[in-house]
């Protein structure tokens, strides 16, 4: 596999980590809790994987920069800024999230997992949507 198709195969991963977070919160609703458990634990794999993967690619092909003007570029940077912002605290919200949850402190863990599920579900689909945006919709004209 060639280093250019990994921001393909992340933003896969990216979408299977938001499926698992939506399946696991429809689940933890209905009252399923092993299944939640299946899920989020799911998420998290997908999640740590895409990390690897960004963080190899990042490291040796550079950064892609957006050139399109206009509106778009605002909505753009709106997008990658509070992406990115939220990004660097996700690791560590869904990491204490889970850890409370394997300990069984499960009051705890409600109390924190409420701001980690849209946190993380807002990482996870922007993530996606950069994606579109950078290498798809306005692609790098120069
Ligand atoms: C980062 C991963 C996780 C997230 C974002 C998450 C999210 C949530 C949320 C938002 C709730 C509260 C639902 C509500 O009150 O409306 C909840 C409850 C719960 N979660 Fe998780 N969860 C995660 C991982 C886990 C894991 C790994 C386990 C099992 C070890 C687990 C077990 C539970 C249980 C048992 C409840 C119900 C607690 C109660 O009834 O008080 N969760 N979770």
């Amino acid at each position: 596999m060639s280093i250019s198709s990994l921001p393909t195969v992340n933003a896969i991963l990216n979408s299977l980590a938001t499926v698992f977070i939506i399946v696991g919160w429809f689940h933890i609703k209905a009252g399923r809790k092993e299944s939640h458990r299946k899920s989020m634990l799911a998420a998290v794999a997908t999640s740590t994987l895409f990390l690897a993967s960004y963080l190899y690619y990042h490291a040796n092909a550079g950064a892609t920069r957006f050139t399109e003007e206009g509106v778009v570029r605002t909505v753009y940077f709106s997008i990658l800024i509070t992406h990115t912002v939220l990004a660097a605290i996700t690791p560590f919200l869904v990491g204490t999230t889970v850890v409370v949850a394997l300990r069984g402190n499960f009051e705890r863990h409600r109390r924190i997992a409420r701001w980690t599920l849209p946190i993380w579900l807002y990482v996870s689909v922007t993530g996606v949507t950069i994606y579109l945006m950078l290498y798809h919709l306005w692609p790098p004209t120069a």
